[in-house]
């Protein structure tokens, strides 16, 4: 049977960097799914369509496929064939995918592709709702988050290093609002697993994160 880590949490907790590391130190794949959500934002937007438009949402749905491959340890995402790697992180793309994410038709899709994944693999997989719907068998599960601040600080450097012009503040209330809008949506909203350890990486380093997971790992696998 596969072992599975489930990773759930807010935006910028560090979810991507941790299990990165975890996944090379366990020689597991690494699963990110917010990559899968933003390339199907990615297509509305290019499609034009309102992302509040439920219906219209919806009915494009069919005529997306994504796909995952890993090449050197790194997962690339392809849409409708197209390696879309390059084009999903921006801001506006985040926010349209929080808001086209909340969609019963768009999350049905991607949890199927994340289950049949699952189910060979040795992986770990993060996102909002691994823990408490994709994977509620998982074997590891845990519940990473930081303060607003924290997260805001730490988007806020990793944007002035790429030389973008940004404020704090603001960048701050994007994060609330995206908080917001994924704790908040009817289907599977981000939160805990009764089952999931919490660990708050405020006063954390990378390191510290990882080693604890790693531990709570090897206490699973013995
Ligand atoms: O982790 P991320 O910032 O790339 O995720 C972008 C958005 O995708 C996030 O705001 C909510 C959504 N998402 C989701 O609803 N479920 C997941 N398993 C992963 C991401």
């Amino acid at each position: 049977m596969a072992f599975n880590i489930a990773i759930d949490g807010p935006a910028g907790a560090g979810k991507s960097t941790i299990a990165r590391r975890v996944a090379k130190e366990l020689s597991f794949i690494y699963v990110d799914t917010g990559a899968m959500y933003r390339a199907m934002a990615l297509y509305f937007w290019r499609k034009g369509i309102n992302p509040e438009d439920e219906e219209a949402v919806s009915a494009a749905c069919d005529e997306i496929t994504v796909t995952l491959s890993n090449e050197k340890g790194e997962q690339q995402v392809f849409l409708n064939g197209e390696n879309v790697n390059g084009f999903i992180r921006t801001e506006e793309i985040g926010k349209m995918t929080s808001q086209v994410s909340a969609y019963g038709k768009v999350r049905q899709k991607l949890t199927q592709l994340q289950r049949e994944m699952a189910s060979s693999t040795d992986l770990i997989m993060d996102g909002r709702d691994i823990g408490t719907c994709v994977l509620p068998d998982a074997q590891v599960k845990i519940y990473l988050t930081a303060s607003v601040e924290t997260r805001g600080k730490r988007r806020f450097l990793e944007l002035q290093e790429k030389g973008a012009d940004c404020e704090l503040g603001q960048i701050c209330e994007d994060i609330r609002l995206r908080d917001e809008q994924d704790m908040n949506r009817e289907i599977s909203p981000l939160k805990r697993a009764e089952d999931a350890v919490l660990i708050d990486s405020s006063f954390m380093s990378i390191e510290e994160v990882v080693a604890q997971i790693l531990k709570i790992v090897q206490k699973c696998r013995r």
